[in-house]
């Protein structure tokens, strides 16, 4: 957009530095908008998709929906209006919050145990997006820089560098085909010379790739990010975006999120997570999530601290959105209250989601590799093919709409060398998912 109309009533000039610059990028929307329209296999949308009978017994054959946990929506059912209407406090519901960090343990210590007093109790937000954009504004001033890897979900870079003007560092994820926590650590190594603390983000399961390193990996990870603490004697803050917590499809990836592995690790490592209803139960439109800060045993006062950090989250809260939606909270605290059929509901959802990346991993085996290869995935809810760089990203996606009706998201990056397409499997029934690879390989093929 060239904003000419504004341009012509002179209203750029009326706008704050950060606004006359800012535009949101209609990449995914222009795409996910062309193929609502034109496609007939979507594989453009992010939120988990199919058919009511996959997770509903008894539910309809041929009604698609976007999948949900039913007892969270039966809970929502029978919610007093007396704690519908009301606001919730600004950082949540006490019995949310409790419920969450329930959660939080049950989720993780059987997999990556910790110390669970360590955990401070979860502060609610309204989605991981705004957890993660309090986070980077609460630690990081204009100018500072994020450390993050080169594939990463591009709303960080709107959300980070348009919008709170904090740089991002790039990293290579993988080198051949395998995560290298090892750029991450001269990464860290090589800001740590211009700025006095280190901030991360780690998110895995990993948007757009759809790669959980597996356990040994983690630790490469740990130890990464240990070796950057003690090699520059600063403290590395360490943003866990775990939106997809718990979504992994194989036992290449670890089970959860490697956080748990970060509780209490070391003095100069400060772990933030950030997870949240928004994927995790499948309530997008419920913009509910939590902060969860992971205390040290040596830090001083405890207490005290743990109140002041709620404090300043409680300011960029009542400071933004004022506070966060209580429907949901009421009925995820109330659906939590039994949380194996949570879970259980949860696993039917990745059943079908396991299935559709094992259909794919299995159907991308047919590319030449020449023409498109995957990065490793076994989780999330997409994965990302690099395109033969003289075959144009955007190019291939208009092409496979047009000519065999099927959507996909190009993901361009000339600077990070990045020429793909993300394929959302989490909305593509498994029955496509062979179709959806051959209409890839023959519009590359076209293209060629
Ligand atoms: C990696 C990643 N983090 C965070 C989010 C944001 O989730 P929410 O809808 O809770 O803001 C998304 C949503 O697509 C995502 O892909």
């Amino acid at each position: 957009m060239q904003f000419d109309a504004m341009k012509e009533n002179n209203w750029l000039d009326l706008m704050s530095d950060t606004a006359r610059d800012l535009f949101l990028p209609q990449g995914i929307f222009y795409w996910s908008g062309r193929a609502g329209k034109e496609a007939d296999i979507n594989a453009t949308i992010g939120t988990a998709a199919g058919w009511e009978s996959d997770i509903i017994p008894g539910g309809k054959t041929d009604k698609w929906i976007t999948y949900y946990i039913p007892s969270v929506r039966e809970k929502m059912r029978q919610i007093p209006s007396d704690n519908v209407f009301p606001y919730a406090p600004i950082l949540g519901l006490p019995g949310f919050r409790k419920a969450w960090r329930e959660w939080i343990v049950k989720k993780t210590t059987p997999h990556f145990p910790f110390d669970a007093d360590l955990l401070g109790s979860p502060m609610v937000v309204p989605g991981a997006s705004p957890g993660l954009f309090y986070l980077v504004k609460m630690f990081l001033s204009p100018g500072e820089a994020l450390v993050c890897p080169d594939k990463r979900w591009e709303n960080y870079d709107l959300m980070f560098t348009d919008c709170l003007g904090v740089p991002i560092e790039s990293y290579p994820f993988f080198e051949n085909a395998k995560p290298a926590p090892e750029n991450l650590e001269k990464k860290l190594v090589e800001v740590a010379k211009k700025q006095d603390k280190l901030v991360t983000m780690l998110n895995f399961p990993n948007n757009p790739t759809g790669y959980m390193p597996s356990r040994a990996e983690g630790e490469a990870y740990r130890d990464a990010i240990v070796n950057a603490a003690n090699a520059t004697g600063k403290t590395v803050v360490v943003l866990f975006d775990d939106a997809y917590d718990g979504y992994v499809f194989d036992e290449t990836g670890a089970p959860i999120s490697i956080f748990g592995m970060f509780v209490g690790l070391h003095p100069n490592v400060l772990p933030v997570k950030v997870d949240g209803v928004s994927k995790e139960l499948l309530w997008y439109g419920g913009r509910t999530a939590c902060i969860t800060f992971a205390f040290h045993p040596d830090l001083r006062n405890r207490a005290a601290l743990e109140k002041e950090v709620e404090n300043k989250v409680g300011a960029l809260v009542r400071g933004t959105v004022s506070n966060s939606v209580r429907l949901v909270q009421e009925a995820v605290s109330l659906a939590l209250a039994d949380p194996d059929t949570v879970f259980a509901e949860r696993k039917v959802v990745e059943q079908v989601l396991s299935a559709r990346c094992a259909a794919l991993k299995q159907s991308l085996k047919s590319l030449d590799p020449k023409a498109a290869y995957p990065e490793p995935f076994n989780s999330g809810f997409f994965c990302l093919l690099n395109v033969n760089p003289a075959v144009d990203a955007d190019a291939l996606a208009d092409h496979l709409l047009k000519q065999y009706r099927t959507g996909v998201i190009p993901m361009k990056d000339a600077a990070l060398g990045i020429n793909a397409i993300r394929v959302a499997f989490c909305s593509v029934d498994v029955s496509h998912v062979a179709a959806l690879v051959d209409a890839i390989g023959k519009g590359i093929a076209d293209l060629s």
